[in-house]
Protein backbone atom coordinates (compact mmCIF):
# COMPACT_ATOMS: atom_id res chain seq x y z
CA UNK A 1 0.00 0.00 0.00
CA UNK A 2 1.39 3.29 -0.73
CA UNK A 3 1.22 6.31 1.35
CA UNK A 4 -1.73 9.07 1.65
CA UNK A 5 -3.47 11.91 2.71
CA UNK A 6 -7.38 11.70 3.30
CA UNK A 7 -8.69 15.24 2.67
CA UNK A 8 -12.36 16.15 2.00
CA UNK A 9 -13.69 19.29 2.86
CA UNK A 10 -16.87 19.07 0.98
CA UNK A 11 -19.99 19.39 3.66
CA UNK A 12 -22.21 17.23 1.89
CA UNK A 13 -25.92 17.36 2.62
CA UNK A 14 -27.97 14.18 1.18
CA UNK A 15 -31.64 13.35 0.79
CA UNK A 16 -35.12 14.58 -0.10
CA UNK A 17 -35.41 17.91 0.60
CA UNK A 18 -32.08 19.21 1.86
CA UNK A 19 -31.84 22.25 -0.38
CA UNK A 20 -34.64 23.64 2.85
CA UNK A 21 -31.27 24.63 4.12
CA UNK A 22 -29.76 26.41 1.12
CA UNK A 23 -30.66 30.12 2.35
CA UNK A 24 -29.31 29.99 5.46
CA UNK A 25 -25.84 28.47 4.31
CA UNK A 26 -25.67 30.65 1.22
CA UNK A 27 -26.19 34.18 3.24
CA UNK A 28 -23.15 32.63 5.56
CA UNK A 29 -21.15 33.62 2.25
CA UNK A 30 -22.94 36.89 1.57
CA UNK A 31 -25.33 38.29 0.01
CA UNK A 32 -24.43 38.57 -4.21
CA UNK A 33 -25.04 35.16 -5.76
CA UNK A 34 -23.71 34.63 -9.27
CA UNK A 35 -25.96 31.39 -10.07
CA UNK A 36 -24.85 29.04 -12.66
CA UNK A 37 -27.63 26.88 -14.80
CA UNK A 38 -27.41 24.53 -18.10
CA UNK A 39 -30.04 24.48 -20.79
CA UNK A 40 -32.98 25.13 -19.18
CA UNK A 41 -33.43 21.58 -17.43
CA UNK A 42 -33.58 22.95 -13.60
CA UNK A 43 -36.25 25.66 -14.63
CA UNK A 44 -38.33 22.67 -16.09
CA UNK A 45 -37.98 20.44 -13.80
CA UNK A 46 -38.96 23.07 -10.88
CA UNK A 47 -35.58 22.63 -9.33
CA UNK A 48 -34.47 25.84 -10.23
CA UNK A 49 -37.65 27.86 -8.57
CA UNK A 50 -37.35 25.84 -5.37
CA UNK A 51 -33.86 27.13 -5.06
CA UNK A 52 -34.16 30.63 -6.01
CA UNK A 53 -37.14 30.85 -4.28
CA UNK A 54 -34.84 29.73 -0.76
CA UNK A 55 -32.20 31.84 -2.05
CA UNK A 56 -34.72 34.65 -2.21
CA UNK A 57 -36.44 34.40 0.69
CA UNK A 58 -33.15 34.38 2.81
CA UNK A 59 -32.41 37.94 1.48
CA UNK A 60 -29.78 37.43 -1.30
CA UNK A 61 -29.51 38.92 -4.92
CA UNK A 62 -28.84 36.67 -7.77
CA UNK A 63 -27.73 37.47 -10.61
CA UNK A 64 -27.85 34.60 -13.21
CA UNK A 65 -25.72 33.28 -16.11
CA UNK A 66 -27.52 30.47 -18.03
CA UNK A 67 -27.03 28.55 -20.55
CA UNK A 68 -23.69 26.29 -19.88
CA UNK A 69 -23.81 23.48 -22.68
CA UNK A 70 -23.04 19.76 -21.63
CA UNK A 71 -19.57 19.00 -22.39
CA UNK A 72 -18.81 22.88 -21.15
CA UNK A 73 -17.03 25.29 -23.02
CA UNK A 74 -14.25 27.55 -21.88
CA UNK A 75 -16.18 30.79 -23.54
CA UNK A 76 -18.53 30.70 -21.03
CA UNK A 77 -16.57 29.82 -18.00
CA UNK A 78 -14.77 33.20 -19.14
CA UNK A 79 -18.19 35.25 -19.72
CA UNK A 80 -19.42 33.72 -16.89
CA UNK A 81 -16.83 34.87 -14.41
CA UNK A 82 -17.00 38.55 -16.00
CA UNK A 83 -20.23 38.66 -14.88
CA UNK A 84 -19.29 37.50 -11.33
CA UNK A 85 -16.94 40.09 -11.40
CA UNK A 86 -18.93 43.10 -12.62
CA UNK A 87 -21.90 42.60 -10.10
CA UNK A 88 -19.10 41.34 -7.08
CA UNK A 89 -20.49 38.61 -6.34
CA UNK A 90 -19.97 37.20 -3.08
CA UNK A 91 -20.59 33.27 -3.80
CA UNK A 92 -21.80 30.88 -6.61
CA UNK A 93 -24.38 28.94 -6.62
CA UNK A 94 -24.03 25.78 -9.36
CA UNK A 95 -27.41 24.19 -10.07
CA UNK A 96 -27.12 21.54 -12.40
CA UNK A 97 -25.02 18.68 -13.60
CA UNK A 98 -20.93 18.20 -13.76
CA UNK A 99 -21.10 20.01 -16.61
CA UNK A 100 -22.44 23.23 -14.89
CA UNK A 101 -20.81 22.51 -11.50
CA UNK A 102 -17.37 21.49 -13.33
CA UNK A 103 -18.08 25.22 -15.33
CA UNK A 104 -18.75 26.74 -12.05
CA UNK A 105 -15.34 25.58 -10.15
CA UNK A 106 -13.25 27.26 -13.01
CA UNK A 107 -15.55 30.20 -12.94
CA UNK A 108 -14.44 30.43 -9.26
CA UNK A 109 -11.17 30.83 -9.56
CA UNK A 110 -11.68 33.12 -12.95
CA UNK A 111 -13.20 35.73 -11.02
CA UNK A 112 -9.87 35.73 -8.54
CA UNK A 113 -7.86 36.74 -11.78
CA UNK A 114 -7.31 38.85 -14.65
CA UNK A 115 -6.19 35.84 -17.28
CA UNK A 116 -8.05 33.88 -19.24
CA UNK A 117 -9.75 30.87 -17.58
CA UNK A 118 -7.96 28.45 -19.58
CA UNK A 119 -4.53 29.68 -18.33
CA UNK A 120 -5.85 27.53 -15.08
CA UNK A 121 -6.27 24.02 -17.25
CA UNK A 122 -3.10 24.35 -19.17
CA UNK A 123 -1.28 25.01 -15.66
CA UNK A 124 -0.60 28.05 -16.95
CA UNK A 125 -1.46 30.52 -13.54
CA UNK A 126 -1.73 28.61 -10.11
CA UNK A 127 -4.73 29.87 -7.94
CA UNK A 128 -4.17 31.50 -4.76
CA UNK A 129 -7.71 32.63 -4.26
CA UNK A 130 -11.52 31.07 -5.53
CA UNK A 131 -14.97 32.38 -4.87
CA UNK A 132 -17.04 29.96 -2.57
CA UNK A 133 -18.80 27.77 -4.60
CA UNK A 134 -22.29 25.81 -3.24
CA UNK A 135 -22.68 22.82 -5.38
CA UNK A 136 -26.98 21.61 -5.91
CA UNK A 137 -26.39 18.45 -7.80
CA UNK A 138 -29.49 17.51 -10.40
CA UNK A 139 -27.57 14.79 -12.33
CA UNK A 140 -25.45 11.34 -10.77
CA UNK A 141 -23.06 10.68 -12.41
CA UNK A 142 -19.50 12.80 -12.55
CA UNK A 143 -19.01 12.95 -8.71
CA UNK A 144 -17.55 16.28 -8.74
CA UNK A 145 -20.04 17.57 -5.76
CA UNK A 146 -17.01 16.01 -3.86
CA UNK A 147 -13.90 16.32 -4.98
CA UNK A 148 -11.80 19.19 -6.65
CA UNK A 149 -11.61 18.39 -10.10
CA UNK A 150 -13.32 20.49 -13.51
CA UNK A 151 -13.44 19.21 -16.99
CA UNK A 152 -14.03 21.56 -19.49
CA UNK A 153 -13.38 21.75 -23.55
CA UNK A 154 -11.57 24.73 -25.47
CA UNK A 155 -12.95 23.93 -29.14
CA UNK A 156 -10.53 26.24 -30.71
CA UNK A 157 -7.80 24.00 -29.52
CA UNK A 158 -9.45 20.94 -30.10
CA UNK A 159 -8.91 19.94 -26.08
CA UNK A 160 -10.55 18.58 -23.49
CA UNK A 161 -8.78 18.60 -19.90
CA UNK A 162 -9.45 17.79 -16.64
CA UNK A 163 -7.54 20.01 -14.05
CA UNK A 164 -7.38 19.32 -10.07
CA UNK A 165 -6.96 21.89 -7.20
CA UNK A 166 -7.81 22.06 -3.69
CA UNK A 167 -9.69 25.36 -4.59
CA UNK A 168 -11.63 23.68 -6.19
CA UNK A 169 -13.84 21.52 -3.55
CA UNK A 170 -17.56 23.21 -4.04
CA UNK A 171 -18.05 24.39 0.58
CA UNK A 172 -21.69 22.52 0.40
CA UNK A 173 -23.12 20.46 -2.13
CA UNK A 174 -26.37 19.88 -1.74
CA UNK A 175 -27.87 16.19 -3.54
CA UNK A 176 -31.27 15.54 -3.19
CA UNK A 177 -32.54 12.34 -5.68
CA UNK A 178 -35.41 14.09 -6.13
CA UNK A 179 -33.95 16.32 -8.13
CA UNK A 180 -32.53 13.82 -10.51
CA UNK A 181 -35.95 12.27 -11.21
CA UNK A 182 -36.64 13.99 -14.20
CA UNK A 183 -33.10 12.73 -15.87
CA UNK A 184 -34.29 11.26 -19.02
CA UNK A 185 -33.10 7.54 -19.35
CA UNK A 186 -30.31 8.02 -21.72
CA UNK A 187 -28.45 10.49 -19.48
CA UNK A 188 -29.58 8.07 -16.41
CA UNK A 189 -27.48 5.29 -18.39
CA UNK A 190 -24.44 7.66 -19.37
CA UNK A 191 -24.32 8.91 -15.52
CA UNK A 192 -24.45 4.87 -14.35
CA UNK A 193 -21.52 4.05 -16.87
CA UNK A 194 -19.72 7.28 -15.77
CA UNK A 195 -19.85 5.84 -11.89
CA UNK A 196 -18.49 2.44 -12.76
CA UNK A 197 -16.26 3.84 -15.30
CA UNK A 198 -14.89 6.14 -12.53
CA UNK A 199 -14.47 2.58 -10.40
CA UNK A 200 -12.88 0.90 -13.18
CA UNK A 201 -9.87 3.44 -13.46
CA UNK A 202 -9.51 3.36 -10.08
CA UNK A 203 -9.39 -0.78 -10.45
CA UNK A 204 -6.77 -0.36 -13.07
CA UNK A 205 -4.37 2.46 -11.32
CA UNK A 206 -1.16 1.77 -10.21
CA UNK A 207 -0.73 0.02 -6.76
CA UNK A 208 -2.24 -2.14 -4.34
CA UNK A 209 -4.51 -1.52 -2.27
CA UNK A 210 -7.24 -4.38 -1.53
CA UNK A 211 -9.69 -2.35 0.71
CA UNK A 212 -10.13 0.29 -2.05
CA UNK A 213 -10.84 -2.76 -4.28
CA UNK A 214 -13.23 -3.68 -2.27
CA UNK A 215 -15.21 0.11 -2.17
CA UNK A 216 -14.42 -0.56 -6.08
CA UNK A 217 -15.56 -3.16 -6.82
CA UNK A 218 -18.66 -2.89 -4.13
CA UNK A 219 -20.07 0.28 -5.83
CA UNK A 220 -19.74 -1.27 -9.67
CA UNK A 221 -21.86 -4.45 -7.94
CA UNK A 222 -24.12 -1.76 -6.37
CA UNK A 223 -24.57 -0.17 -9.94
CA UNK A 224 -24.82 -3.24 -11.74
CA UNK A 225 -27.58 -4.04 -9.43
CA UNK A 226 -29.89 -1.30 -9.25
CA UNK A 227 -28.93 0.80 -12.36
CA UNK A 228 -31.01 -1.72 -14.41
CA UNK A 229 -34.18 -1.47 -11.88
CA UNK A 230 -33.71 2.62 -11.65
CA UNK A 231 -33.83 2.35 -15.62
CA UNK A 232 -37.29 0.45 -15.83
CA UNK A 233 -38.20 3.00 -13.12
CA UNK A 234 -36.81 6.19 -13.67
CA UNK A 235 -39.66 7.80 -11.44
CA UNK A 236 -38.89 5.23 -8.31
CA UNK A 237 -36.67 8.04 -5.70
CA UNK A 238 -35.19 4.87 -3.53
CA UNK A 239 -33.20 4.13 -6.98
CA UNK A 240 -32.13 7.51 -7.99
CA UNK A 241 -31.06 7.85 -4.08
CA UNK A 242 -28.80 4.59 -4.49
CA UNK A 243 -26.92 5.49 -8.05
CA UNK A 244 -26.80 9.47 -6.66
CA UNK A 245 -24.60 7.95 -3.60
CA UNK A 246 -22.94 5.76 -5.52
CA UNK A 247 -21.95 8.35 -8.03
CA UNK A 248 -20.58 10.14 -5.52
CA UNK A 249 -18.58 7.70 -3.43
CA UNK A 250 -17.09 6.45 -6.99
CA UNK A 251 -14.66 9.59 -7.46
CA UNK A 252 -14.31 11.05 -3.47
CA UNK A 253 -11.46 9.79 -2.95
CA UNK A 254 -12.25 6.34 -1.20
CA UNK A 255 -11.75 4.19 -4.39
CA UNK A 256 -7.93 5.65 -4.59
CA UNK A 257 -6.75 5.54 -1.14
CA UNK A 258 -3.44 3.53 -0.99
CA UNK A 259 -3.17 3.67 -4.58
CA UNK A 260 -0.07 6.11 -6.26
CA UNK A 261 -2.95 6.88 -9.43
CA UNK A 262 -6.12 5.64 -10.85
CA UNK A 263 -5.07 5.05 -14.39
CA UNK A 264 -7.65 7.73 -16.41
CA UNK A 265 -6.50 6.45 -20.07
CA UNK A 266 -10.05 5.47 -20.86
CA UNK A 267 -11.11 8.91 -19.74
CA UNK A 268 -8.45 10.02 -22.22
CA UNK A 269 -9.72 8.30 -24.72
CA UNK A 270 -13.57 9.61 -24.50
CA UNK A 271 -12.68 12.88 -23.97
CA UNK A 272 -11.40 13.08 -27.75
CA UNK A 273 -14.52 11.83 -28.87
CA UNK A 274 -16.55 14.60 -26.80
CA UNK A 275 -14.41 17.86 -28.34
CA UNK A 276 -14.77 16.46 -31.91
CA UNK A 277 -18.21 14.79 -31.78
CA UNK A 278 -20.03 16.39 -28.90
CA UNK A 279 -20.49 12.49 -27.43
CA UNK A 280 -21.83 12.68 -24.23
CA UNK A 281 -19.35 11.85 -21.62
CA UNK A 282 -20.79 8.36 -20.29
CA UNK A 283 -21.45 7.31 -23.99
CA UNK A 284 -17.99 8.20 -24.83
CA UNK A 285 -16.67 6.04 -21.78
CA UNK A 286 -19.14 2.72 -22.63
CA UNK A 287 -17.42 2.76 -26.12
CA UNK A 288 -13.83 3.29 -24.94
CA UNK A 289 -13.82 1.17 -22.26
CA UNK A 290 -14.48 -2.53 -23.93
CA UNK A 291 -11.71 -1.48 -26.69
CA UNK A 292 -9.36 -0.41 -23.81
CA UNK A 293 -9.91 -3.53 -21.88
CA UNK A 294 -9.42 -5.94 -25.44
CA UNK A 295 -5.86 -3.67 -26.06
CA UNK A 296 -4.82 -4.85 -22.49
CA UNK A 297 -6.43 -7.84 -22.24
CA UNK A 298 -2.67 -9.70 -22.97
CA UNK A 299 -0.77 -7.50 -21.13
CA UNK A 300 -2.66 -7.11 -17.55
CA UNK A 301 -4.61 -10.40 -17.63
CA UNK A 302 -4.50 -10.75 -13.88
CA UNK A 303 -6.03 -7.46 -13.01
CA UNK A 304 -8.60 -8.22 -15.38
CA UNK A 305 -9.06 -11.80 -14.00
CA UNK A 306 -9.30 -10.25 -10.26
CA UNK A 307 -11.72 -7.92 -11.71
CA UNK A 308 -13.61 -10.28 -13.24
CA UNK A 309 -13.99 -12.24 -9.97
CA UNK A 310 -15.18 -9.72 -7.85
CA UNK A 311 -17.48 -8.60 -10.15
CA UNK A 312 -18.86 -11.84 -11.74
CA UNK A 313 -17.32 -14.93 -10.11
CA UNK A 314 -15.73 -15.38 -13.63
CA UNK A 315 -11.96 -15.39 -14.31
CA UNK A 316 -11.19 -15.85 -18.37
CA UNK A 317 -10.26 -11.98 -19.22
CA UNK A 318 -12.43 -12.95 -23.07
CA UNK A 319 -15.67 -13.60 -21.20
CA UNK A 320 -15.11 -10.82 -18.68
CA UNK A 321 -14.81 -8.20 -21.54
CA UNK A 322 -17.65 -9.55 -22.82
CA UNK A 323 -19.81 -8.79 -19.15
CA UNK A 324 -18.69 -5.64 -18.93
CA UNK A 325 -19.52 -4.93 -22.47
CA UNK A 326 -22.97 -7.03 -22.08
CA UNK A 327 -23.67 -4.63 -19.15
CA UNK A 328 -22.89 -1.25 -20.81
CA UNK A 329 -25.05 -2.86 -24.02
CA UNK A 330 -27.91 -3.73 -21.51
CA UNK A 331 -27.84 -0.54 -20.10
CA UNK A 332 -28.65 1.22 -23.08
CA UNK A 333 -25.46 2.75 -23.70
CA UNK A 334 -23.58 2.46 -26.80
CA UNK A 335 -20.36 0.17 -27.02
CA UNK A 336 -19.20 1.15 -30.90
CA UNK A 337 -18.11 4.50 -33.12
CA UNK A 338 -20.30 3.54 -35.32
CA UNK A 339 -23.99 3.72 -32.68
CA UNK A 340 -22.78 7.42 -32.68
CA UNK A 341 -22.82 7.79 -36.08
CA UNK A 342 -18.43 7.92 -36.11
CA UNK A 343 -17.50 5.79 -39.24
CA UNK A 344 -13.62 5.08 -38.61
CA UNK A 345 -13.35 3.49 -41.98
CA UNK A 346 -13.93 6.77 -43.39
CA UNK A 347 -9.85 7.98 -43.59
CA UNK A 348 -10.80 11.79 -43.03
CA UNK A 349 -12.78 10.85 -39.49
CA UNK A 350 -9.78 8.81 -38.34
CA UNK A 351 -7.52 10.97 -38.93
CA UNK A 352 -9.24 13.78 -37.68
CA UNK A 353 -9.59 11.46 -34.46
CA UNK A 354 -5.82 9.94 -34.17
CA UNK A 355 -4.79 13.92 -34.46
CA UNK A 356 -6.94 15.15 -31.71
CA UNK A 357 -5.62 11.96 -29.88
CA UNK A 358 -2.50 13.17 -29.95
CA UNK A 359 -2.83 16.51 -29.53
CA UNK A 360 -4.25 15.53 -26.23
CA UNK A 361 -1.62 13.55 -26.15
CA UNK A 362 -3.97 10.77 -24.71
CA UNK A 363 -2.39 7.65 -22.64
CA UNK A 364 -2.75 6.53 -19.11
CA UNK A 365 -0.98 7.04 -15.69
CA UNK A 366 -0.51 3.45 -15.21
CA UNK A 367 -1.00 1.83 -18.44
CA UNK A 368 0.78 3.87 -21.51
CA UNK A 369 -0.65 4.26 -24.70
CA UNK A 370 1.23 4.85 -27.46
CA UNK A 371 0.50 6.25 -30.84
CA UNK A 372 0.24 2.86 -32.36
CA UNK A 373 -2.49 1.90 -29.52
CA UNK A 374 -3.99 4.94 -30.20
CA UNK A 375 -4.96 3.06 -33.95
CA UNK A 376 -5.38 -0.10 -32.23
CA UNK A 377 -7.97 1.57 -30.18
CA UNK A 378 -10.04 3.02 -33.10
CA UNK A 379 -10.20 -0.38 -34.85
CA UNK A 380 -11.17 -1.75 -31.61
CA UNK A 381 -14.39 0.75 -31.19
CA UNK A 382 -15.15 0.79 -34.64
O1 LIG B 1 -28.17 21.73 -19.64
P1 LIG B 1 -29.36 21.22 -18.94
O2 LIG B 1 -30.63 21.78 -19.47
O3 LIG B 1 -29.26 21.33 -17.45
O4 LIG B 1 -29.49 19.63 -19.29
C1 LIG B 1 -28.57 18.64 -18.89
C2 LIG B 1 -27.75 18.13 -20.07
O5 LIG B 1 -28.48 18.19 -21.25
C3 LIG B 1 -29.36 17.42 -18.49
N1 LIG B 1 -29.78 17.40 -17.10
C4 LIG B 1 -29.07 17.66 -15.97
N2 LIG B 1 -29.84 17.48 -14.88
C5 LIG B 1 -31.09 17.13 -15.32
C6 LIG B 1 -31.05 17.08 -16.72
N3 LIG B 1 -32.13 16.77 -17.46
C7 LIG B 1 -33.29 16.51 -16.80
N4 LIG B 1 -33.37 16.53 -15.45
C8 LIG B 1 -32.30 16.82 -14.68
N5 LIG B 1 -32.41 16.80 -13.35
O6 LIG B 1 -28.46 16.34 -18.70
C9 LIG B 1 -27.56 16.66 -19.76
C10 LIG B 1 -26.14 16.31 -19.33
O7 LIG B 1 -25.71 17.17 -18.30
P2 LIG B 1 -24.17 17.25 -17.91
O8 LIG B 1 -24.03 18.16 -16.78
O9 LIG B 1 -23.37 17.50 -19.13
O10 LIG B 1 -23.90 15.71 -17.48
P3 LIG B 1 -22.87 15.11 -16.47
O11 LIG B 1 -23.29 15.35 -15.08
O12 LIG B 1 -22.69 13.72 -16.91
O13 LIG B 1 -21.51 15.93 -16.69
C11 LIG B 1 -20.67 15.64 -17.78
C12 LIG B 1 -19.43 16.50 -17.73
O14 LIG B 1 -18.67 16.23 -16.55
C13 LIG B 1 -17.32 15.90 -16.89
C14 LIG B 1 -17.49 15.28 -18.25
O15 LIG B 1 -16.28 15.23 -18.96
C15 LIG B 1 -18.51 16.16 -18.89
O16 LIG B 1 -17.92 17.32 -19.43
N6 LIG B 1 -16.69 15.08 -15.85
C16 LIG B 1 -16.36 15.67 -14.69
C17 LIG B 1 -15.69 15.00 -13.69
C18 LIG B 1 -15.32 15.65 -12.43
N7 LIG B 1 -15.48 16.94 -12.30
O17 LIG B 1 -14.85 15.00 -11.50
C19 LIG B 1 -15.25 13.61 -13.85
C20 LIG B 1 -15.94 12.90 -14.96
O18 LIG B 1 -15.14 11.83 -15.36
C21 LIG B 1 -16.25 13.75 -16.15
O19 LIG B 1 -15.11 13.84 -16.99
ZN1 LIG C 1 -16.18 10.28 -16.01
Amino acid sequence: MENFVMYNPVKLHFGDGVTDKIGKITQGYGTRVLLITGKGSARASGAYDQVTSRLRNAGLEIFEYSGIKSNPIIEDVDKAAALGKEKQADVIVALGGGSVIDSAKIIALAMKYEGPAWDFMEEKHKPTDATPLIAVLTLAATGTEMNPYAVVQNNCQQKKIGYGHKLCYPQHSFLDPSFTLSVPRNYTAYGIVDLIAHSLEAWFGEGEASLSDRFTSGIIREAMKYGPQLLDDLENYDLRARIMYAATCALNGMTSYGRKSADWGVHAIGHCLSVVYDVPHGASLSIAYPAWLKLQKDRIPKRIQELGSALFEISTPDDIIHKMEYLFKGLGSPVSLHEVGIDVSNAEVREKLLSVMRKNKVSGIAHKLSEEDHEKLLKLMA
